[in-house]
């Protein structure tokens, strides 16, 4: 089989198989039908390990090229020109349209989970959602039509790509109350801090590239990273936060593209990098010359004890890119983050947004800037920060009441999540389906990891269901998971091994 790999290339080599055979494949080499080599014979010529050309085989199933039938090894499929010579009405084959990229990473974990928080009787703990009955809707209705009689059709107009300018210069007084000192050049203004994390994979990720992320970490950047064929490197926590030690063995080996760090009510841990390891951290990022980018939705969110700077106030060289956003205080519809950074980072990013979106949604710029300009912000935070503060109490207290063995967790002092460690004889493939049936989701833990973790991980979210319904959802986690502990125990006693300790 003629295929070359270059040893010495940033593209990982499980990619390059997969795009010589996505060539060989496209331009007929290997036409409907051919087989490809078995996976340990290829790996053996190759002289590579065998999950290196799994992995490769495994992606080209995904992008529909490829079938695996037992017994008849793995076959190449039809192209969307030999199915349409087959039939004149054959229906356009779109996955074969598709950029087979785009299929990277789509967990049907995750959309099962939104499709769940539909449901009427699942109770949603596995959002990251402000409550709904808490958002000021009267407010921006009345803002909104304050803001018309202002501005007239401006509101409603195309604005600049880096945002409004007024937001941009209002963000800029929440960042000196955060300790940032920033001009409105160095913000821009996003679709959401998520739109941040696209784009900084687009302007700096090229396939191969390595980047530092936390373990756990936030799931859709991952997801994002992923998509953009980065090579991840996960760096465990503890509870101050990303262990600098391991970090700056890796930083020894490999030089990143950047550290995307949640140092604040990490989600879904609900940790707080202590200001030591902050300090090490820019410390770090400063002698190997690596950006680090700093996501921070949360910091507003704190229920009990004192802030911790954030790593962008305490950077001296310009290394760290701050994304927040309003969708953790206000309203996640309005799609409105930010970004601050650098004069040249803001330059190429609103570059490349451009072509996304041209700029944000100006309304939502506007309403948003009123809210913070007139104090509106600050008043409803202290609203939703005794809320929140009393729902996560109220999770506390039910975990604590009636958790099984082995079930540890710590109660975060912000934030919207409990990161949850369960215990090993929990069944974790079905405990999502049980829970469930019982009426209440969670988000799984290990999409937070690069890798799977072994041990079994969960984030539940106390900021969204109202206070009777927190406890109930605890209530029906915690029979769904008794159950699971149960079955397992039954199982392991009917295979003859030695019963768990529950
Ligand atoms: C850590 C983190 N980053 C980014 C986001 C995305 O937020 P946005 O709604 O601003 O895109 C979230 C939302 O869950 C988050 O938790």
């Amino acid at each position: 089989m003629d295929i070359q790999l270059d040893r010495t290339s940033r593209i990982p080599i499980y990619l390059q198989i997969l795009n010589r055979f996505r060539e060989m494949i496209i331009s007929g080499a290997m036409p409907e039908g051919a087989l490809l080599p078995p996976e340990r014979q290829l790996a053996q010529e190759l002289g590579l390990n065998r999950s290196t050309v799994l992995s490769a085989y495994r992606e080209l199933k995904k992008e529909g090229l490829v079938e695996a039938r037992v017994g008849r090894g793995t076959t190449v499929l039809p192209l969307p020109s030999q199915e349409r010579s087959d039939t004149e009405n054959a229906t356009l084959s779109w996955r074969h349209i598709f950029r087979t990229d785009t299929a990277r990473s789509q967990s049907p974990l995750l959309r099962d989970l939104l499709a769940l928080s539909e449901r009427k009787d699942v109770i949603p703990m596995s959002l990251g959602l402000p409550a709904p009955e808490l958002l000021p809707v009267d407010l921006f209705q009345q803002i909104q039509t304050d803001l018309a009689r202002e501005l007239g059709p401006t509101l409603l107009q195309h604005s600049p790509t880096e945002g409004v300018t007024e937001l941009r210069e209002t963000l800029c007084d929440l960042a000196a109350e955060r300790g940032i000192s920033c001009d409105p050049t160095e913000t821009l203004i996003l679709s959401g801090s998520q739109q941040g994390l696209d784009l900084a994979s687009r302007v700096f990720i090229e396939p191969g590239d390595t980047v530092i992320v936390e373990e756990p970490t936030f799931f859709a950047a991952l997801q994002t990273f992923n998509a953009h064929q980065a090579r991840l490197i996960g760096v465990p926590c503890d509870q101050d936060g990303m262990r600098t030690d391991l970090l700056a063995e890796i930083l020894e080996r490999r030089h990143p593209k950047f550290i995307y760090t949640l140092p604040t009510f990490q989600n879904p841990s609900g940790s707080v990098m202590s200001l030591t390891r902050r300090k090490e951290l820019l410390q770090l990022a400063y002698r190997y010359q690596v950006p680090i980018i700093e996501d921070d939705p949360y910091c507003d969110l704190r229920y009990e004890g004192d802030s911790v700077p954030s790593l962008k106030s305490l950077d001296q060289r310009g290394l760290v890119l701050y994304l927040s956003t309003m969708s953790k205080v206000l309203f996640p519809g309005l799609r409105v983050g930010w970004l601050l950074a650098p004069r040249e980072v803001i330059r190429r990013f609103t570059l490349v947004k451009q072509s996304m979106d041209l700029h944000c949604n100006t309304p939502g710029q506007w309403v948003i800037n009123t809210m913070l300009r007139d104090g509106h912000y600050q008043t409803h935070l202290n609203k939703v920060r005794r809320a929140y503060a009393c729902r996560r109490d109220i999770m506390a207290d039910a975990l604590r009441k009636d958790a099984p063995s082995g079930f540890e967790w710590t109660k975060p002092k912000g934030g919207f999540y409990f990161w949850c460690r369960l215990p090993d004889e929990v069944e974790r493939s079905q405990l999502l389906a049980e829970s469930a049936a019982a009426g209440v989701s969670f988000l799984p833990g290990w999409p937070c990891f690069v890798d799977d973790p072994g041990c079994t991980y969960l984030r539940l979210n106390f900021s969204f269901a109202g206070k009777r319904a927190v406890e109930t959802g605890v209530a029906r986690l915690l029979e769904a998971l008794h159950h699971s502990c149960r079955k397992q125990s039954i199982s392991a006693r009917e295979a003859g091994g030695t019963p768990p300790i529950v």
